[in-house]
């Protein structure tokens, strides 16, 4: 018998993973409290911008066995096992995260829940949590069970990061959730992706653990980065020797403006509020430093604006290339490139903000800052650009067709993907994070 799956929360987890499922073969119904969001997807469309969900989506609503609704019951009607997938953000004010999605929908879910059904939660939550909600369920719905399985895609690969993952993780507390678990997964696991049972605290811990490592690795190599610009060396060149070492390996080791998204810097606060509360404050302190070299690389950056602008922004045009948290997104949270360009605004500069994708949502969240669709139009004018998120047509694109400046322009690469020799030969001085000033 075919499966039958919810998914709760049709974020850019959510929808990607009710349409990998459909596309497992499995019949997937996608729930979310925003209508207009599920009105989109079930026309078979996404809301944001993920490379190659649209497909998938849309080939599976067409074959019947995906669709959407912003009822709960009928959610719980047509499904045996349930996907948490709601969003878990950081507290307003506070590093803890906040986890009234979870709750909430879980709470919404329950009443209406078939008897047997299976709660398994894939968002990021603070470790302990599926054990609390587990004791909720108990009471509520007896016969049904939790488990615990975080997702570790990327945005930008998310549909490939679901239907081939590095591992599937599942903290279970019974053979029975353990079975249907390895039946959803049966056709990855056919393919030798490992699946690893544990209980439900290492489940969670596995998700913020791995972020933070990632977070650990960005800010290391952004620290040696500093030591770099200060001892007149090369990041990219250290960068690439240390990489070499398969024990260090040569990804995620991009030194520049940092990482930001939905994910990282809220999950490695949360992690560190979480280990007070556990009171294991110190084995996480480590993770301050991290988040402080991250944010560190945002200021570090504006003071390298300044000094390009000779000491103030004031009425200067200042081009920023990127909004989107990183290429192939149109995330905008958290924005390392959002954050440069809000700073440089707010001192006086007359920032124009070039993206591929996320102009629509940068907007929203500042709508004072000028927006320009066509990249030679951002350009145009621009004393200083800061190239801010690696989208690739900054890379390709040729900095002669400006052609000669009336003055001296200013490039700074908070990114190191540009070409310093392309550049300067079309008369832009360039300036690296980590890098020789010449
Ligand atoms: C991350 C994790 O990779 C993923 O496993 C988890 O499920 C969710 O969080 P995501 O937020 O989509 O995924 O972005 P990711 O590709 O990890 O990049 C995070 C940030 O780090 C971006 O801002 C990126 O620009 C930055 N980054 C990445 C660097 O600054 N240097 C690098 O070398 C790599």
């Amino acid at each position: 018998m075919t499966l039958r799956l919810s998914v709760i929360g049709t974020g850019y987890l959510g929808a990607t993973h009710a349409a990998c499922m459909a596309e497992l073969g499995y019949e997937v119904i996608g729930v979310d409290i925003d209508p207009a969001k599920v009105e989109i997807l079930q026309s078979g469309r996404v809301p944001f911008y993920e490379p190659g969900l649209p497909e998938v989506l849309a080939r599976n609503i067409a074959a019947g066995r995906l669709r959407f609704t912003t009822s709960m019951a009928e959610a719980a009607a047509a499904a045996d096992i349930h996907f948490i997938c709601v969003g878990t953000p950081q507290q307003a004010g506070a590093n803890a995260a906040d986890l009234s999605q979870v709750f909430g929908s879980i709470q919404a879910l329950t009443p209406h829940l078939r008897a047997g059904a299976l709660v398994v939660g894939k968002s990021t939550v603070p470790v302990g949590t599926a054990a609390v909600l587990a004791e909720q369920l108990a009471l509520t719905a007896p016969t049904a069970e939790v488990a615990w399985n975080p997702e570790f895609l990327r945005e930008g690969f998310a549909v490939a990061d679901t239907l081939n993952p590095d591992r599937l993780v599942v903290g279970v507390r019974s053979q029975r959730a353990e079975d249907l678990l390895r039946e959803v997964y049966a056709p990855l696991i056919a393919q030798d992706v490992p699946f690893l049972v544990t209980d439900f605290p290492t489940a969670e811990l596995v998700k913020v653990a791995a972020n933070s490592f990632l977070a650990t690795k960005i800010s290391f190599i952004n620290a040696m980065a500093e030591v770099c610009e200060a001892a007149g060396a090369d990041i990219t060149q250290l960068a690439e020797a240390i990489g070499y070492d398969p024990r260090i390996g040569n990804r995620f080791l991009a030194a520049g403006l940092g990482f930001g998204g939905g994910c990282l810097p809220k999950d490695i606060r949360a992690f560190m509020a979480r280990a007070g509360e556990l009171g294991a404050e110190e084995a996480l302190a480590f993770l301050r430093e991290v988040d402080q070299i991250n944010l560190r690389q945002r200021t570090h950056t504006v003071n390298l604006a300044l000094a390009a602008l000779d000491g103030s922004f004031a009425g200067k045009n200042v081009t920023v290339l990127g909004a989107a948290f990183k290429p192939d997104s149109d995330d905008v949270r958290d924005s390392p490139a959002l954050a440069v360009a809000a700073a440089i605004h707010n001192a006086g500069g007359k920032v124009v903000v070039h993206d591929p994708k996320a102009l629509a949502n940068a907007a929203r969240v500042y709508p004072t800052l000028t927006y320009v669709e066509d990249l030679a139009e951002a350009l145009a004018d621009a004393e200083l650009v800061l190239h801010l998120t690696e989208w690739p047509e900054y890379r390709e694109f040729d900095p002669t067709t400006l052609g000669s400046p009336p003055r001296q322009r200013h490039l700074i690469d908070a990114r190191n993907r540009l070409d310093p020799v392309v550049w300067r030969a079309a008369g832009w001085t360039y300036r690296a994070l980590g890098r020789p000033t010449a």
